[in-house]
């Protein structure tokens, strides 16, 4: 019944039919599901004291003294992946992500029931960006490190390791993670602007000085903070997300300085000279000319590589058909190009426009249609038959590399588990996580779609939360795809 609808809807739009019937229309997936599953994730990554409304009820309270040492209340945010750091520069990409989302498809993510916790997991986030932010020209952006962090396998709620906080500020500057957090808090401030306008007023405040201290003291965060170096060093440098928060302020205040700012800074900052084909917590250029025209025929280039029409330079793809580009935490990827693709496919057709290619032009409902395939690729359409969103399916990844899902809850053993009794009495173990990280994008399948369920398999079997939040818009969309009532209305 539904599908006739969506075909219906496909051939009124007389686009190319012969290259749409080559990607197969499989209504078998409840992307409902999937968007809740996806929100409930950032409540398994909280940090900090966890409210009376937490379903997530395998996690506890937990790092209540960040910052202490350093004087200031850094209680909060997200832990980043299966480990219990706190890194600024992918939680502030996580936020932006979400906030994109709900921007573009409130409407979708309302109609499904899932606004209010959409918010949640973005203000999770900016409540902590700004405690983080103590002064104009002071951002903490990290706490915990990666080394000492890696040492113990623990739960965030006995953890034992440093708890170190670390800031860039004028001394020791990083326009890259302060760009970033800027940008987060500024489409935040979209977002929360007709529910919490005093809330929305003061995100675009912390908003505006974190942008203008990224730009007047410049440097990469990870020059000034070098225990990020190893995990999320800034490998594309700062010139991206300087354009990028300058994008969202522009879009949050529609104030004609940004708007000046990137249009005088555009070129040699690289945006419009890098034809890129990522889009990442490091590399923003994509974004940056998806969100503004001028630079469509760079954004052109992206969304033809991942479509395979570009003559030379395309994005990889595994033969089971899922985009690839690299080993380690392929998944990010084809969770952002997913997201980009569906917001394009939906640009395209508001302006009754094709994507021209090298190869071939390409509609708006093929466009949607190939990155339904990547979805339903990760929701279990692929060689292994497994979902690689934790939880969706009879079939998904029960060895998450995790330290709180793969030991056994606070609330079930609220005995002391120390940093090597973890490794030696939970890590190692054959069996299931104890808990299941509902919601969770791990790493995914290699580039010969194989994939092993194994905890030690970090490569694979991690998630991180920037993967799921470039999805959590699509899963909305898709979803409304699927609903008739919806799609008409
Ligand atoms: C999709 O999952 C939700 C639970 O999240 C359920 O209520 C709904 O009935 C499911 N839809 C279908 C078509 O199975
Ligand atoms: C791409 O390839 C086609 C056919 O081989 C050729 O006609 C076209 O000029 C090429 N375009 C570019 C930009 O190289």
């Amino acid at each position: 019944m539904k599908k006739g609808k969506v075909e219906k809807k496909i051939v009124s739009s007389s686009l190319s039919l012969a290259l749409l019937s080559l990607i197969p229309f499989c209504e078998c997936f409840n992307y409902s599901q999937a968007l809740s599953q996806s929100l409930l994730y950032f409540e398994s990554q909280r940090s900090g004291r966890l409210p009376y409304n937490q379903r997530v009820t395998w996690r506890h309270h937990s790092a209540l003294t960040d910052g202490i040492q350093q004087g200031v209340d850094l209680v909060g945010g997200y832990y980043d992946a299966g480990d219990n750091v706190k890194f600024g520069l992918p939680m502030a990409f996580t936020v932006t992500l979400l906030s994109w989302g709900v921007i573009q498809y409130g409407q979708q993510i309302d109609a499904a029931g899932e606004y209010a916790h959409a918010l949640d997991a973005i203000k999770w986030g900016t409540d902590y960006f700004i405690k983080a932010h103590t002064q104009p020209n002071l951002l903490w952006v990290q706490v915990g490190d990666g080394d000492t962090d890696h040492y113990c396998w623990q739960r965030p709620e006995d953890m034992t390791t440093s708890r170190r906080a670390y800031k860039v500020d004028a001394n020791k500057p990083g326009s890259d993670v302060a760009g970033e957090t800027a940008a987060a808090l500024a489409a935040a401030s979209i977002v929360f602007r007709r529910t919490n306008p005093r809330y929305s007023q003061l995100l675009l405040h912390h908003a505006k000085q974190l942008f203008e201290f990224a730009d007047k003291y410049r440097g990469k965060y990870d020059d000034s903070v070098g225990v990020a170096k190893g995990y999320y060093g800034s490998v594309s440098g700062y010139m991206d997300e300087l354009l990028w928060g300058a994008v969202w302020l522009y879009r949050a205040t529609q104030k004609d300085d940004y708007l000046k700012y990137f249009l005088e800074n555009a070129n040699d900052f690289g945006g419009t000279t890098w034809a890129i084909t990522e889009f990442s917590w490091d590399v923003k250029y994509v974004g940056v000319q998806i969100i503004s025209s001028m630079y469509r025929s760079k954004a052109e280039h992206y969304l033809c590589a991942c479509l395979n029409l570009n003559n030379a330079t395309n994005v990889g793809r595994t033969p089971g058909g899922l985009l690839y580009v690299r080993q380690w935490n392929n998944m990010q990827y084809v969770a952002t190009a997913s997201f980009l693709l569906t917001l394009y496919s939906d640009h395209l057709l508001a302006t009754h426009q094709r994507l021209h290619c090298q190869k071939g032009v390409v509609g708006p409902h093929e466009m949607f249609a190939f990155a339904k395939s990547q979805v339903d690729y990760i929701l279990g359409s692929n060689p292994m038959g497994m979902s690689y969103l934790v939880g969706s399916g009879p079939n998904f990844p029960e060895r998450v590399h995790h330290r709180g899902a793969s030991i056994e809850s606070f609330r079930e053993n609220k005995g002391f588990i120390g940093c090597t009794q973890g490794y030696d009495n939970w890590y190692g173990r054959a069996e299931p996580n104890p808990n299941v990280l509902v919601g969770a994008l791990v790493g995914g399948p290699d580039i010969e779609d194989q994939f092993k369920d194994e905890r030690r398999n970090y490569i694979q079997t991690e998630a991180c939360t920037y993967n799921t939040a470039a999805l959590v818009a699509v899963f909305a969309r898709l979803h409304q795809s699927q609903s008739p009532f919806i799609a008409s209305s």
